[in-house]
């Protein structure tokens, strides 16, 4: 039997936003979690993750929505809710004794995740940390003589 695959974090993954940063490498713990669990973890494992992904994509939807954020945010929002869908979809499959999707769901989101930063998450963080910077100089003025 060979050995299921790990999804683990990297650097490379990093966007510069602490939240962000602090919320992907959940995800990836949540994703490789789903990878490694046994038929009866498995159920677990999966509610685990979709209660992961609501609050992330939710927190990011939030600020996507954000009036002032350049050229809208709706196809971003739009991945999260497909995704959220199969989650959904999966969950119900799982429940019904089919253990395997929710192995083959891991393994789109593993495949799905580094775009979906690239592309996606990155200019989210770049646009939130540039606001935070010409919003609260003083605060950044502060942190230098820490
Ligand atoms: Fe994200
Ligand atoms: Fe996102």
């Amino acid at each position: 039997m060979s050995s299921p695959p790990v999804f683990s974090w990297s650097d490379r993954f990093l966007l510069g936003h602490r939240t962000i940063d602090e919320t992907h490498k959940e995800f990836v713990d949540c994703v490789d979690a789903l990878l490694r669990a046994s038929d009866t973890e498995i159920a677990a494992a999966l509610d685990a993750f979709a209660r992961h992904a609501e609050a992330h994509f939710a927190q990011e939807d939030q600020w996507l929505a954000a009036p002032d954020f350049p050229n809208g945010g709706e196809c971003h929002i739009d991945e999260h809710a497909k995704v959220m869908a199969s989650v959904r979809e999966v969950q119900e499959q799982v429940a019904q004794g089919e253990v395997d999707i929710a192995r083959e769901l891991a393994q789109a989101l593993m495949d799905w995740f580094p775009g979906h930063a690239d592309y996606m998450d990155s200019a989210l963080a770049t646009w939130l940390v540039k606001k935070s910077h010409d919003g609260r100089p003083l605060v950044l003025r502060r942190k230098e003589h820490l």
